[in-house]
């Protein structure tokens, strides 16, 4: 017998339907105009498949003073983000199975929604990188609580290869930033310390590399674009990347890595995204406090992005600057598809996640509301269209706005039926 039934006008196919969709044991099981169910849930709004961020820091364990995993996650689900994806960068960074079993253990229990958990390739670590990483994240230049990576030893290439891990690269070429290191006071001097041509060198280093499914992250300028069709690799840009400019004032509430750049270019990045080039949007949630990003020189690289993220995006659809089919694609669809998690579709056997929406209730961002433990952004005051509900496994997480009290975030692996075989 079906558990639960939600009943309401489903995106599917391409175009908004009434439908009821029957979910047993968290997966969905038929897709119906009618049925019947023990529970059943009637839906005001469009219905979206949840979405999942494939890059966020939740600092936990290690740095909890700027996120922990109860916030980050809350933050998520208010969203209308289901799953994340969180990167390896603690403190500790998550180099070796013990870290990696440590940071599992220690973060159970406390999500409000489903999360994967990468580890960090160091160059020489691919026999104790636990299995269960959802991918692994490659600094090729230095950030947070990482040093960059040169290059690949052709071995330990093959090792990875043959243990089938995912590679996520973070594209800044170490030996580039080395080169142009100097004083920062502005993000325009943040952008000539870490130039677009650093990035182009990453981007190019990746591309020689013989591995299959890669992923090159928060890409920020247009020549990461460039013979794109032809490389076999998928590329990540974030909201950031996509709607602010070094031009704006931001200060330090705009430093990350890799920086803002030129109003130019992020308009031609906006353009290039509507236009479908783009495949994945991920936020790169980076949490800082407010000491940490006291002062230009030495404040701390990293925006926060994990709540706002989809619906800066779902904005951008309502105003006609996207279509809806490249925001279903690179918000819903791909991010979970490209690392084997069976969610972002409305299909029989995949997760039963969604949100609910209504495209004219369109709001300002008030950074004092949002849920991040330390929650100041450059994106207050800009447009976005939030959730109203939201469903993980078939279960209610947000109603009418407010999250409920259940933490029944799950690690991926541990739900059945969650990844590809
Ligand atoms: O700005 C950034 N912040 N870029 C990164 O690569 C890391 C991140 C962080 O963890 O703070
Ligand atoms: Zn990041």
């Amino acid at each position: 017998m079906t558990d639960v039934a939600i009943s309401g006008r489903f995106y599917y196919q391409g175009r908004f339907r009434d439908l009821t969709v029957g979910v047993t044991n968290g997966i969905i099981s038929e897709i119906k105009k009618n049925l019947k169910a023990q529970v059943h849930y009637s839906v005001e709004g469009g219905i979206l498949p949840g979405s999942t961020d494939t890059h966020v820091h939740f600092r936990d364990p290690g740095e909890t003073a700027k996120e922990d995993f109860s916030t980050g996650s809350a933050a998520a689900v208010y969203g209308g983000t289901t799953t994340v994806l969180d990167m390896p960068n603690n403190r500790l960074p998550i180099v070796d199975y013990d870290r990696f079993y440590d940071k599992k253990a220690a973060i159970r229990g406390r999500s409000y929604c489903d999360y994967g958990l990468y580890s960090l390739f160091t160059g020489g670590n691919a026999q104790v990188l636990s299995k269960e990483s959802i991918a692994l994240k490659i600094y090729l230049g230095g950030s947070t609580n990482s040093t960059g990576l040169a290059s690949i030893p052709q071995d330990q290439i093959s090792k990875l290869r043959e243990e089938g891990f995912r590679l996520v690269f973070h594209a800044e070429s170490d030996e580039c930033l080395d080169r142009n290191r100097r004083e920062v006071h502005s993000l325009a001097d943040h952008d000539l310390s870490r130039p677009e041509a650093c990035e182009k060198m990453a981007v190019d280093y990746v591309a020689s590399l013989k591995y299959p499914d890669k992923t090159v992250t928060h890409i920020s300028s247009m020549a990461s674009l460039a013979d794109i069709k032809s490389r076999d690799f998928k590329i990540e840009a974030t909201p950031h990347h996509l709607l602010l400019n070094e031009a704006m004032g931001l200060g330090p509430k705009g430093k990350v890595n890799p920086p803002l750049r030129s109003k130019d270019t992020q308009l031609s990045l906006l353009e290039a995204y509507a236009g479908g080039r783009i495949d994945v949007v991920s936020s790169d949630h980076a949490p800082h406090t407010e000491e940490d990003k006291d002062g230009f020189e030495y404040a701390k690289s990293g925006i926060i992005g994990v709540e706002t993220r989809l619906p800066l995006m779902l904005a951008l659809v309502k105003k006609g600057i996207v279509p809806m089919e490249v925001f279903y694609r690179t918000v819903i669809e791909n991010p979970p598809a490209n690392f084997g998690i069976k969610k972002g579709k409305l299909e029989i056997g995949y997760v039963a996640d969604f949100f609910s929406v209504k495209l004219s209730e369109m709001q300002k961002i008030n950074e004092n509301r949002l849920h991040s433990k330390n929650s100041f952004s450059p994106f207050d005051g800009f447009d976005a269209v939030f959730p109203e509900n939201v469903f993980i496994r078939g279960s209610p997480a947000l109603e009418n706005g407010e999250l409920l009290s259940d933490r029944q975030g799950l690690f991926l692996n541990d739900i059945k039926g969650a990844r590809n075989a």
